[in-house]
């Protein structure tokens, strides 16, 4: 134990699945990409979301409405007047039940009538009456998409505010290439996440995330660089995100999928990321320094391959700028610190030298905890003494647990 108060885990943590039950209704229109958004609905409902689904009646040529009563678990609503319904106006039931409309797959003929205020069916009857926001992921024919008034219905629904998801370039069912596919099911589930945050206790903050290892050049083909996947740096963000924050993620090299609704910079040696971050810190709230910056560079990297021939290359090395250290500003610092020995103190130090308000020191040699794992076990060493020894859990939702602390100061 270190000097300061050791707060117990385990109180008004936050998880990475919602808190309390929210309402989903989730609209299916005549797509072939219908099948994909059973896919979606599977998710939704195994991250803890009640989803009630509306299909329309070119949705039920390509899927089965029991498709979707199996993955929800609850009835699928198909006709505008059902005389067994147990609510009397379905449709306003939905409506006003619902924390989100989406709508995906959604037809150009569908984002048609929203435009228009059409409601001669459940689904538009439920767009018309619903206050919940909207999210609309589109799928069609290329030709159908980019045609003017299609365009024109989609500029005037997101001037009302109705967020567009999509659609995506590529293969399309009728055999062309173009613009007009679903956008991948992992970007709609994220945008479900962000607006559904949208009036969090971060709305209206702007937060500055970095991930990931640095990459110093030692040839064209050679470098210096680290373990670090960029996971730990890409929870936060996505965290922050979804808790109404605007997010600017300023990565290394890596492999992880670009978030949805994230400002992201990619960057390769530690002078890039400093010229980034001080770039992007300049109106920011909060920094965190996920990242593993490369403390050392090459002096001069060659500029051809060097050959083994030549014999063992001798390495000069000099010091790279400290990020942290380096910044001020009118903004919360927050650091890592991944360390194989002397955790606390080696941590401790850096969050003095550095002049941060938390460091989050995580061990490497633990299980599951540090470079590349999906969780992680970290102690919060706070500026003020206190500490938090934390167990080892989800980097998401270590993330959240982070951004509590850090909202609380
Ligand atoms: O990306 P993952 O695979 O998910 O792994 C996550 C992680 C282990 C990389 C992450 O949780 C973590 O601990 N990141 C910090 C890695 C580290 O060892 O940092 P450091 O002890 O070298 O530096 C301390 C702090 O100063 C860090 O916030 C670092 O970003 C920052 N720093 C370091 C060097 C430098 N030149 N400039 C900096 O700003």
């Amino acid at each position: 134990m270190g000097r300061g108060r050791r707060l117990m885990h385990g109180h008004c943590e936050r998880m990475d699945v919602p808190m309390k039950k929210q309402h989903i209704v989730l609209g299916v229109t005549g797509s072939i990409a219908v099948y994909k958004v059973a896919d979606l609905t599977s998710r939704l409902v195994k991250a803890g979301y009640v989803v009630d689904v509306v299909m329309s009646k070119a949705a039920q040529e390509f899927v089965q409405p029991l498709t979707f009563q199996a993955l929800t678990h609850r009835p699928v609503v198909t006709e505008m007047f059902t005389l067994h319904s147990e609510m009397a106006v379905e449709h306003i039931a939905l409506a006003e039940r619902a924390d989100v409309l989406l709508i995906a797959p959604a037809t150009a003929n569908i984002i048609a009538k929203l435009r228009h205020g059409f409601a001669d069916d459940m689904l538009s009857c439920t767009a018309l009456a619903t206050r919940a926001p909207i999210i609309i992921a589109p799928a069609m024919n290329d030709r159908m998409y980019e045609n003017p008034v299609t365009q024109e219905n989609i500029r005037v629904l997101q001037e009302r505010g109705i967020t567009f998801v999509g659609p995506g370039e590529g293969y399309l069912a009728c055999g062309t290439m173009g613009r007009g596919r679903l956008t991948d099911v992992l970007d709609i589930y994220d945008a479900v996440k962000m607006v559904l945050g949208r009036r969090g206790d971060l709305a209206g903050r702007k937060i500055v995330v970095t991930a990931g290892g640095t990459e110093e050049p030692v040839d064209p083909v050679r470098c210096i660089t680290n373990r670090s996947s960029g996971k730990m740096g890409y929870a936060l963000a996505e965290a922050a995100r979804d808790r109404g924050a605007e997010v600017h993620l300023i990565t290394g090299p890596g492999s992880l999928r670009t978030p949805y609704g994230v400002r992201l910079t990619a960057v390769r040696t530690a002078r890039e990321m400093l010229a980034a971050v001080e770039a992007a810190t300049r109106d920011c709230d909060v920094l965190f320094m996920a990242a593993a910056v490369s403390d050392y560079r090459v002096a001069e990297a060659a500029q051809e391959k060097i050959k083994k021939s030549a014999g063992a290359p001798t390495l000069e090395l000099v010091r790279n700028p400290d990020i942290l250290a380096s910044l001020t500003g009118d903004f919360v610092k927050v650091g890592f610190a991944a360390e194989s020995q002397n955790l606390l103190a080696n941590a401790r130090a850096k969050l003095t030298s550095k002049g941060l308000s938390i460091i989050v020191a995580n061990d490497i040699t633990r299980a599951g905890s540090g470079f590349g794992t999906d969780t992680n076990e970290a102690t919060l060493l706070f500026a003020d003494g206190r500490q938090e020894d934390l167990p080892l859990m989800t980097k998401a939702r270590l993330a959240h647990i982070i951004l509590d602390r850090t909202a609380d100061l």
